[in-house]
């Protein structure tokens, strides 16, 4: 019975997500345009680069697996980057309402005459969300790396747009991965005694303030992967230079 315009938050929702997964995806399989060796910028689709495909300069970390057209150049890390996001309370949220419309709004019906929650397969296997937020961890340092590492152009240190862009990109990539829910329970959760605890009082009062923006850097963070690795494919591809301040 509601009569505003209930449909435009969701409506929004589908048509941002299906948009960035399409980039994604089409990106994810070009297998060019990821890495400007000149100034070690690598994009965060392509990193680590580990099949034999890997342009030089690229593979930091080897490359183990082969070149075919159906494995991602990222192929160790695009799964469990995927897991994180697809098993995050805000997108859960996003894409019950979006993509399955259950329920598309508060105090709209269900587009589906059951209803089971999270507790049977396969939505319990959402419960699995704390364990890819380590495994993204882990991936945020490796991005944090390949910033890192694209300060050293090839005569020593260099400094371009790329460089803000990149790094720029790594902040809100922690931001939004410090933000999340199982991030804010392990370091706060289960505690009887904050005073006891005054390290992880401390820090679990720093991640409930990032949580409380976790949607906004959920949006906020496929904009700039969206936009870094735009970069990249357009400095490789010699769309236009990069613009350099030093080196
Ligand atoms: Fe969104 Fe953990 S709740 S990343």
């Amino acid at each position: 019975m509601r009569t505003d315009r209930w449909w435009f938050p969701p409506l929004i929702t589908f048509v941002g997500l299906a948009a960035w997964v399409t980039y994604a995806t089409v990106r994810v399989f070009m297998h060019k345009w990821y890495y400007v060796d000149e100034f070690h910028y690598l994009t965060p689709f392509y990193s680590p680069c580990i099949t034999d495909r890997c342009v030089e300069g690229s593979a930091e970390f080897g490359t183990p697996l082969p070149s075919f057209w159906l494995i991602p150049e990222a192929a160790f890390t695009l799964p469990f980057l995927l897991l994180f996001r697809l098993t995050c309370y805000y997108y859960r949220k996003a894409y019950y309402r979006a993509f399955w419309l259950s329920p598309p709004a508060c105090a709209v019906p269900d587009a589906h005459q059951k209803y089971s929650g999270e507790t049977r397969f396969p939505l319990i296997f959402q419960n699995i969300h704390r364990y890819a937020f380590y495994a993204a961890g882990i991936i945020s340092l490796i991005n944090t790396w390949d910033a890192i590492r694209a300060f050293h152009s090839g005569n020593g240190f260099g400094f371009g747009l790329g460089n803000i862009v990149l790094v720029g990109n790594v902040v809100m990539l922690w931001l939004y991965t410090l933000s999340c829910h199982s991030c804010r329970h392990i370091a706060g959760g289960r505690l009887k005694h904050f005073s006891a605890h005054p390290v992880r009082y401390r820090f679990w009062t720093f991640v409930s303030k990032l949580n409380t923006r976790h949607m906004l850097l959920a949006w906020i963070t496929l904009g700039t992967l969206a936009l870094t690795d735009f970069y990249v494919m357009a400095v490789a591809a010699d769309w236009f230079p990069d613009l350099r301040f030093v080196g």
